[in-house]
């Protein structure tokens, strides 16, 4: 996904270059027709810029679980809604390959959030529980839940954008004007065993279920 992505910027970078150097090469007789033309051309790719599969070319993770995996929190034991605090976050891995490494990327991390009172948070089953990714949908910081009073909400640290701690849309900054699926965070689907203990359910990473982690999800 990643080399398909890098080709897809490159193609385009190239296509650029080629349109800046006719320019450059014709600036002394290009006319202003042909000037037109050129900015036509340029008009209608982008045009066609919504169009473009960019979820497709997103590095989301490959090695998805086909079977629900516990939720891990960064002390090495496994979430339970019995001890989780009400209005708390903590940081877990998805999918988790016990390679350092790789377990460290960006794109594995999630915050694993129960709500504060107000918004259900109280509830001894999985509706108190939420799993966004930590991706910042505008241009790809990490983004964190704030529990103090007055926020009680994901915040990134960059351009200030802000997302719902129950929903993952995102309501102020630059992410929030992005046109659907790009303004609601990805999710992952979470369960509880008899003992509360929380397990994360197999997603599909594509834009109408889990979502495309830096793309985005349809709410
Ligand atoms: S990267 Fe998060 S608001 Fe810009």
């Amino acid at each position: 996904m990643a080399a398909r992505f890098r080709r897809f910027i490159s193609e385009i970078t190239v296509l650029d270059l080629r349109m800046s150097e006719t320019i450059k090469r014709r600036s002394d007789g290009l006319s202003r027709r042909d000037f037109l033309k050129l900015i036509g051309a340029a008009g209608t790719g982008l045009a066609f810029a919504p169009f473009v599969p960019f979820g497709n070319f997103m590095p989301n993770p490959n090695q998805a679980s086909l079977e629900r995996v516990p939720a891990i929190l960064p002390d090495g034991t496994q979430a339970n809604i019995n001890t989780y605090p009400v209005n708390h976050s903590e940081v877990i891995t998805y999918p988790a390959t016990g390679d350092p490494a790789l377990d460290a990327e960006a794109f594995r991390k999630w915050q694993l959030i129960r709500l504060p009172a107000e918004l259900g948070g109280e509830s001894n089953d999985v509706s108190a529980l939420r799993a966004f990714s930590m991706i910042c949908l505008h241009l790809w910081c990490l983004w964190k839940y704030w529990p103090d009073d007055g926020r009680k909400r994901g915040e990134c640290p960059c351009h200030g954008t802000m997302y719902d701690a129950s929903t993952g849309i995102a309501y102020i900054g630059p992410a929030s004007v992005q046109a659907s699926p790009s303004n609601t965070l990805p999710k992952l689907t979470l369960d509880l065993d008899a003992d509360g203990l929380v397990y994360i359910l197999p997603p599909k990473f594509t834009a109408n279920e889990n979502g495309v982690i830096g793309y985005g999800r349809f709410a």
